[in-house]
């Protein structure tokens, strides 16, 4: 029989609005604009999560079989999730620019019918990551990424949002899982929150995220083994060999939801790998709102991500959904495969 978890079990967990609190205070000139537009977050990812939940209830009565469900149900659900977090940060008045992966143009919050507005922060963000996924009941995500606009600019245009990884002021992601969390970082450091459905609150989980510098498990998805570049394919098949010195062959995991196959190896030490293909040399990933706050994240709990020849954290963007070459998660195995995509190391004979 299921219990329910006794108070003085949840009490034993800050809540995220506790967190939250605690940190402003901590910076004595902070106006609480950025931790309102943490809470803003936090509510769409409830509503999102919620949504979700019964998105198998409302696939089962809209599939009579008249359309095409499978788009259709992917479809609602991503702009389901782009209108969610949309419309909370509207609300909540701390964002001016929205950039999101289901939105060809940058997204600005203050209209003349809403002078009022006065956000200092952008967000970019890919609504509903992995989505193809939830059909047949696998995790997906949220991701995102802010900014800060700079002083000096009073109206946030496209330009604005188009800054380095580096000068993310916080980023973090969702993951409805078999439990919903939401993991994020200032730049203090990573720290996880798992939502209890009992009180809607999002509980302080996993405080302190740090991520192991090394890892045996590696996430790609090796159907495009054959249009690989040749460091990469010898770094895989490295990666298979069998030394017991060095725990190898490795595993591979790959879900197939970017957020959740970053979770497992942010947790447990892992490489996630998209790289460039014959076909797409910019790989698939974006670089605003999948790769440069998931990088950002992992760097924070010690972790590393690269384009296979440098810093994603660094890479000067060009276009709000320009895509990027992506090897993250532990540092010791980002490292190896730049090794080898330099030719540096190369397959013992
Ligand atoms: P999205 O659902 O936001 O478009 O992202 C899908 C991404 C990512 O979640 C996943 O890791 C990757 O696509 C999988 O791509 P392949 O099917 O090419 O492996
Ligand atoms: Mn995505
Ligand atoms: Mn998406």
């Amino acid at each position: 029989m299921a219990t329910t978890p006794r108070r003085e079990e949840i009490g034993a967990f800050m809540t995220l609005e506790q967190f939250i609190l605690d940190r402003q205070e901590q910076f004595p000139h902070s106006t609480g604009s950025f931790s309102r537009l943490i809470r803003d977050l936090s509510v769409a990812a409830k509503i999102v999560n919620w949504n979700m939940r019964r998105a198998g209830i409302v696939d089962v009565f809209g599939a009579t079989g008249e359309v095409n469900v499978q788009g259709e149900v992917q479809q609602k659900m991503d702009l389901m999730a782009h209108t969610e977090f949309v419309r909370a940060l509207r609300r909540g008045g701390e964002c001016c620019l929205i950039g999101s992966e289901e939105h060809s143009e940058a997204i600005p919050m203050r209209t003349d019918a809403d002078i009022a507005t006065d956000g200092k922060y952008i967000v970019l963000m890919d609504p509903l990551d992995g989505s193809s996924n939830i059909e047949v009941n696998v995790s997906v995500g949220t991701i995102f990424s802010i900014y800060r606009l700079p002083d000096h600019v009073r109206e946030a245009t496209l330009a604005e949002a188009l800054q380095p990884g580096v000068d993310q002021v916080g980023a973090g992601y969702v993951v409805y899982g078999s439990s919903t969390m939401l993991v994020y970082s200032t730049g203090f450091g990573v720290n996880g929150f798992t939502l209890d459905p009992s009180i809607g609150e999002f509980l302080l989980t996993h405080p302190n995220i740090r991520t192991p510098v090394d890892g045996k498990v590696y996430s790609i998805n090796e159907g495009h083994y054959n249009s690989f570049e040749p460091g990469l394919k010898k770094y895989i098949k490295w990666m298979q060999r069998e030394d017991a010195a060095t725990s190898r062959p490795y595993t591979t995991r790959y879900i197939g939801s970017f957020v959740s196959d970053f979770h497992r190896n942010l947790l447990k030490g892992g490489l996630y790998i998209y790289p460039a293909t014959e076909s797409a040399a910019e790989g698939k990933l974006r670089l605003m709102y999948e790769a440069n706050p998931m990088a950002y994240i992992v760097e924070q709990a010690g972790g590393a991500a690269s384009d296979g020849r440098g810093r994603i954290l660094e890479k000067i963007p060009r276009a709000l959904h320009q895509r990027t070459p992506l090897y993250i998660g532990s540092a010791r195995m980002v490292e190896r495969a730049e090794a080898f995509l330099r030719g540096d190391l190369d397959l013992e004979p």
